[in-house]
């Protein structure tokens, strides 16, 4: 028995979470999979029903359940709450309060949609790299931090523990790749980040079969685009992670299509790396392949069911070859179809 927790969010976070529900379904049909899914509010949604952004029933059913599949939170509607208590922050507090330190986030590009990206074929043919994001410490959560008047200020910190685990399995999934780690910071300019690249590299002793090598951030930025091809697995810090993940978004064609997992030791929880995007939302036309993927990934490694996972993404990729494009991977000028025609189109390459 499966136990999901469902926290769609707002914008296009219920359109998409809809989507993957449906191809969830789907795959529990045909190999005859018990589960049960508990829709929660989260984000400005619950905000609106409860007056609090994230209450205490929504984080318990995420503690007692096997994974969660959140869609996104934010918008406009929310923006000028004060900062702690706007969705962002209950979004940082579902990650940090379920202990998900490490955010994977897989850029891979689908042969058929190679010619949606922004550039050229034989730069992003093949690109193939997962990010190890950290995603409890950093600036993100660093003290202290605040504004007024006439300052602004955040800070970046690192605990040993933080960099050594988010390091560790970085290497062990370098193992199961083509063996190479990229770790990416700013050590030119930060002591906080001179600090991760030591720790980085302490923990590399016991992983000598893995080839380890450093990059500047922005060297990094810039590489990502010129040449995707040289990353397999790339390990970095919160902020980082998060700029260079939309980054690689645009290399397979569009923020729509990458999916994440944010793991810790007890608890798991599956997003698309991208946000609610109040620009198209309520108009069923929002790409759910990214969340849909997430839900391949909810399978690889909440499940252990890399036969679902892979049957799903072979679905994704058939449907993609039929040439279906929702409008965000579409050509200029080219028909696209919407969230649930594209969903729909998944689901009957599922039973094929
Ligand atoms: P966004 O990712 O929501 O959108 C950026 C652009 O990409 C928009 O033009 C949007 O239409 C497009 N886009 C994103 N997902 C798409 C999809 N599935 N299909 C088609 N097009 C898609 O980023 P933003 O506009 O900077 O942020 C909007 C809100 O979302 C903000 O409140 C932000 O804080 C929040 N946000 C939430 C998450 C999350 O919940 N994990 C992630 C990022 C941003
Ligand atoms: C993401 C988002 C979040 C982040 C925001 C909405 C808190 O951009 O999941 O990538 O920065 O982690
Ligand atoms: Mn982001």
């Amino acid at each position: 028995m499966y136990r999901i927790v469902s926290i769609p969010g707002d914008g296009i976070g219920p359109e998409v979470v809809a989507g993957a529900l449906e191809v969830l379904g789907t795959v529990a049909k045909t190999h005859g999979l018990e589960y049960s899914v508990e829709e929660h509010p989260f984000g400005g949604a619950s905000y609106d029903l409860h007056g609090e952004m994230l209450t205490e029933d929504t984080l318990e059913a995420c503690r007692n359940c096997d994974a969660v599949l959140l869609g996104a939170v934010g918008g406009p509607k929310w923006e000028n709450l004060p900062h702690e208590k706007k969705p962002e922050a209950a979004l940082l507090r579902i990650r940090k309060e379920l202990g998900l330190f490490a955010n994977l986030r897989p850029a891979k590009v689908y042969d058929a949609l190679v010619d949606a990206s922004s550039l050229k074929d034989e730069v992003v043919r093949g690109t193939d790299f997962l990010v190890f994001r950290e995603l409890t410490g950093g600036i993100y959560f660093g003290q202290p931090r605040g504004y007024d008047e006439n300052r602004g200020w955040n800070t970046m910190v690192y605990e040993r523990y933080e960099v050594e685990r988010i390091a560790r399995l970085a290497f062990e999934a370098a193992r199961k790749r083509t063996g190479r780690v990229m770790s990416i910071d700013k050590a030119n300019v930060l002591e906080v980040s001179q600090f991760w690249r030591n720790v980085v590299h302490e923990v590399h002793k016991e992983y000598q079969d893995v080839e380890l090598s450093d990059m500047y951030v922005d060297n990094a930025a810039m590489q990502i685009v010129r040449n995707p091809k040289q990353f397999d697995v790339i390990v970095t810090g919160n902020l980082f992670g998060d700029i260079l993940s939309d980054i690689a978004g645009m290399i397979t064609g569009s923020l729509g299509m990458l999916p994440s997992a944010s793991i810790g030791t007890k608890h798991a929880l599956y997003e698309p790396i991208h946000g609610s995007a109040p620009d198209i939302a309520g108009r069923n036309i929002a790409n759910p392949i990214a969340t849909i993927a997430s839900l391949a990934m909810m399978f690889e490694h909440s499940f252990r069911r890399t036969d679902i996972a892979s049957e799903i993404y072979e679905a994704i990729e058939n449907a993609l070859a039929s040439g279906i494009r929702t409008a965000d991977i579409a050509k200029p000028g080219e028909k696209s179809v919407s969230t649930t025609d594209m969903t729909n189109t998944i689901v009957r390459h599922l039973g094929a």
